[in-house]
């Protein structure tokens, strides 16, 4: 029996994991596949509780589960709180704990969906993008100091750094992904102006070397330039931690919007599997945030960590036969089409299960 840990958290993370925990469920049920899914806190709601964003026993639970699937955390609520204490700190500890170093995004145009991009249809069809960010390293981890302006202290800063051995691993990574798809990476830096992005370049040039990929480098910033105007010509992107962070959420509404899109992060141990979006205060509670990231994470699960491609392209087909039957959240809503609650959408991909 696979044990998955699941972790809701906080805000919409509740709503759009009782979506995705009943496809899981369904759909390990049709393949056969014997789970046991058993739920924990982390985040906000956990420190509400516990006085800890991260409880020990999540992460005892999750060292011991052979798969997580996490929602997402933070609010308002608790932004006023230490750094150690904030709810970020649970997915942070999280990735920390699992040793999760590859975070794969993947970033598909749905030909069906090219018309809700924000651009134009014909600038997105087509598009199929693996973000491939480092996670375990950079500047998320690196030391740093906050400032305390009523003491007098009128300066923060934080450092970010790379060892060769993290660069190569997660080049690793890269190359082995796009050699399942078009063979070409494009690696990004500010190699222009970081030690850090120049030690990047160097090593991920040398790793790549025997690789049989195409490689090529592009500057961060060109890069989110590049996205929005010709995202087609990109196939795998590899960044740092905090470059990916950030062009992931950008990349993410060329097809149609955040809300639809998953990660796995990936290490020597429990592989994490997440929508790439956060907590939505904005629309906590109200019962309309899209479930299909995270229920397109659990399928995620299931590929890379359960090793159970059919049951993966299954949700991923449910998925698709959903949404073309005409069902939309309100994050992609428009007149003429089905509107769906979360528990809507999840409902029409759970009939769609075969
Ligand atoms: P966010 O991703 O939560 O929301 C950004 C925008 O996208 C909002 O307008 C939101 O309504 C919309 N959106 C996000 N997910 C959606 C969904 N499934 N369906 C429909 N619309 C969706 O980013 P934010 O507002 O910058 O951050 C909110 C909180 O979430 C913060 O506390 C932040 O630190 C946290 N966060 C957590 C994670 C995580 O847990 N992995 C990731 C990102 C942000
Ligand atoms: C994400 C989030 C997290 C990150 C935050 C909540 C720490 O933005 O998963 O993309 O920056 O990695
Ligand atoms: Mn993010």
């Amino acid at each position: 029996m696979k044990k998955i840990a699941v972790i809701p958290g906080d805000g919409i993370g509740q709503e759009i994991m009782q979506a995705a925990v009943a496809v899981l469920r369904r759909t390990t049920e049709l393949y056969g596949i014997d789970i046991q899914l058993q739920q924990y806190e982390a985040g906000g709601t956990a420190y509400d509780r516990t006085h800890t964003p991260l409880p020990e026993q999540t992460v005892r639970a999750a060292l011991a589960a052979d798969g997580v699937l996490f929602g997402a955390v933070g609010g308002d609520r608790w932004d006023h709180l230490p750094p150690a204490l904030r709810p970020e700190q649970a997915v942070l500890g999280l990735r920390k704990a699992l040793g999760v170093y590859a975070n794969l995004r993947p970033i598909t145009v749905r030909p069906y969906l090219a018309s809700y991009s924000p651009l134009k249809e014909e600038i997105v069809r087509g598009t199929d993008i693996l973000i491939v960010r480092e996670l375990a390293g950079g500047i998320y981890f690196g030391a740093r100091e906050e400032a305390a302006e009523e003491a007098g202290k009128m300066r923060a800063w934080d450092t970010e750094t790379y060892s060769v051995s993290e660069i190569e691993r997660i080049a690793r990574t890269a190359c082995i992904a796009a050699k399942q798809r078009r063979r070409h990476v494009t690696s990004v830096d500010k190699a222009n102006v970081l030690a850090t992005s120049r030690l990047w370049r160097r090593t991920v040039q040398r790793s790549a070397a025997t690789a049989e990929v195409t490689l090529d480098h592009m500057y961060v910033d060109n890069c989110a330039m590049q996205l929005v105007r010709c995202p087609t010509r990109f196939d795998v992107l590899l960044t740092s931690n905090m470059f990916g962070d950030i062009l992931s959420d950008e990349a993410s509404v060329l097809g149609g919007s955040i809300g639809m899109m998953p990660s796995a992060s990936l290490g020597e141990k429990t592989g994490l599997y997440e929508p790439i979006h956060g907590s939505a205060p904005d629309i906590a509670g109200k019962n309309i945030a899209n479930p299909c990231g995270t229920i397109l994470a659990a399928a995620m699960l299931l590929r890379h960590s359960l090793g159970k491609p059919e049951a993966a392209a299954a949700i991923e087909h449910a998925v698709d036969a959903a949404l073309q039957e005409g069902w939309r959240t309100a994050d992609m809503y428009r007149d003429g089409m089905k509107r769906a609650s979360t528990a809507d959408m999840g409902a029409a991909v759970l009939r769609q299960l075969r």
